[in-house]
């Protein structure tokens, strides 16, 4: 499907509950998203991808649905939700729906109904287990947040399975009924007039069936967390998920244009994560259309491990199946993790991101160059952080409200006194006020990368051919028919070299100030280029 919207497209990821609260209740809602959409149109983006709003306890911040077909009350209505999609088709904005398939909430009626007793009509929705008989847990299976995976209910008298938080039950997707149900919901957004689903945590999606002990790794020291300790053969990525994912892509059939993303988690080693990624995609195998792996985020951002993940990827995914992230809701700003903080690392990030292969995702405020926030422990609200604080700190920091205007209270997100999580200080000099008419921001230089991925077919569609250069300078060719486009980015500490072979017109300078018209370039640390090949190019600042 070369003509598909999102074949090279730029997804940007809104958490709804930080994005801009329009009532004052310091949670941000779909309202605030509608308004704010006009911002979005500007950041040269194709479409949005919303983390869930669905009716939800919270417990998971909304990846604990309780009803699929609601808008949880604390996000607005579903009302809220038609004008936020038809102001965003009005913008010329795809807009992607994450949906979190693999379990609900303790408290979905399905579940509520399952755990009555074992012969009601949905005894069979949910993963039961009988106790073994010394009354432990059915195998070894470890939850991803610690614990067991198993939770007891004392009116089965039976174990279920959650891979979360215990609040969050396993649906079973060996049983059809469940697969139809959740394929209704798909439809009912889909016929609302969404155009995709982010489909979360699919290596999830089933397990085997006979639920065997996963073996050990025999790791010597003890990690942050057991999850870590077993290798994960049997809990998840059961061959039997290609089976649901067939089923949902038929849904997505139905609607030409519609894309599915399967999320894949970073279980397992970066050897084969692209290809264990790559079996979710393909079209002739009735599969997703595209995947995104945090693996290469939660990695090294040194050169050696960019070129083998992007290597990987070349081998495995088809020009377009593959989507990149450097930052989400789940992991450390990228501003932070990989870089120091500064504005020019964080243009580096950006420019690198901006011409990957394939689509990409941004998450809100990493075109602020935010870095990841500290939050004391008192405001936490991440279950995950709560349990493993101080070692881990949990995802909250990742989280937190987007800063709008530098001198507003609660930076212009919020009329509330205080916010969910709280603001950090840091973040308001990179207020989108601040960056907005400065050429030099963050925010500018995000821009012009958008309109370079525009203008250029290469950057969009093209082919991705690495350069054999030395670190501290990774380098790559993208090639579609003539256009062709030379990505230098200097990754290290030092300065790094590149003799140019051929003639280039610079596209975009991130912090090369020495001249680029002479054979041997010079790229200072978090420097890059962007240059055309062929062609008649225009220089924007980077
Ligand atoms: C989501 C997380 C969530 C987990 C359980 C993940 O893949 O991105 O935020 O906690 O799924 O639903």
């Amino acid at each position: 499907m070369p003509d598909a919207w999102w074949q090279g497209a730029v997804i940007y990821q809104i958490y709804p509950r930080s994005f801009r609260d329009s009532n004052g209740d310091g949670i941000g809602d779909l309202p605030g998203i509608a308004e704010n959409l006009d911002y979005v149109a500007s950041l040269g983006v194709d479409g949005v991808w919303l983390s869930p709003f669905f009716a939800s306890p919270m417990l998971d911040f909304g990846y604990d649905v309780s009803d699929y077909r609601a808008v949880d009350p604390a996000f607005g209505t579903l009302e809220d939700f038609d004008r936020l999609l038809a102001r965003a088709h009005g913008l010329g904005l795809k807009v992607i729906l994450d949906m979190v398939w693999c379990h609900t909430s303790d408290r979905h009626p399905w579940f509520e109904e399952s755990r009555q007793d074992r012969r009601n009509g949905r005894a069979d929705w949910y993963v039961w287990a009988d106790p073994k008989a010394d009354g432990t847990p059915p195998n070894n299976w470890l939850s991803v947040f610690g614990g067991p995976a198993w939770g007891w209910d004392a009116r089965r008298r039976q174990y279920y399975l959650h891979h979360f938080l215990p609040e969050q039950p396993k649906l079973d997707l060996r049983n059809s009924a469940v697969i139809e149900a959740l394929l209704e919901i798909g439809a009912f957004w889909l016929d609302r007039g969404v155009d995709g689903f982010r489909m979360d945590a699919v290596d999830f999606m089933t397990h085997d069936a006979l639920l065997r002990d996963n073996p050990a790794t025999g790791s010597a020291a003890a990690p942050l967390r057991p999850y870590a300790m077993q290798e994960h053969r049997h809990d998840i990525g059961n061959s039997a998920t290609f089976e649901v994912l067939g089923r949902i892509r038929a849904l997505l059939d139905r609607y030409p244009g519609a894309i599915s993303i399967a999320e894949v988690g970073s279980v397992g080693s970066l050897e084969n994560a692209f290809e264990r990624a790559a079996t979710y995609v393909g079209h002739e195998h009735r599969r997703l259309h595209a995947a995104y792996l945090l693996h290469v985020a939660k990695g090294s951002s040194e050169v050696g491990a960019i070129r083998a993940a992007i290597t990987q990827a070349n081998q495995s995914f088809d020009q377009g199946s593959i989507v990149w992230s450097f930052s989400n809701h789940d992991i450390e700003r990228v501003a932070s993790r990989w870089g120091d903080g500064s504005a020019a690392s964080a243009k580096a990030f950006l420019a690198l991101l901006a011409t990957m292969r394939g689509a990409v995702t941004l998450y809100q405020g990493e075109e602020l160059g935010l870095s990841q926030a500290e939050v004391p422990r008192a405001r936490l609200r991440d279950p995950y952080g709560r349990t493993c604080w101080p070692a881990f700190k949990g995802r909250d920091g990742s989280r937190t409200p987007m800063p709008w205007e530098r001198r507003a209270p609660q930076a212009g997100f919020s009329a509330a006194a205080d916010t969910w999580l709280p603001i950090p200080d840091s973040h308001l000099p990179l207020a989108v006020d601040q960056q907005e008419h400065d050429p030099d921001s963050v925010l500018t230089g995000w821009r012009a990368l958008m309109r370079l991925r525009r203008d250029h077919a290469a950057l969009r569609l093209g082919t991705l051919h690495l350069l054999d250069i030395e670190p501290p300078v990774l380098g790559f060719e993208r090639r579609f028919q003539r256009d062709r486009v030379l990505c230098l980015f200097n990754l290290g500490d030092t300065d790094g070299h590149f003799t140019l072979t051929e003639r280039v017109t610079p596209l975009i300078a991130g912090g090369c100030t020495a001249p680029l018209d002479t054979k041997e370039i010079v790229i200072p640390s978090r420097g890059y280029l962007i240059a055309a090949l062929s062609g008649v190019a225009t220089v924007h600042e980077g």
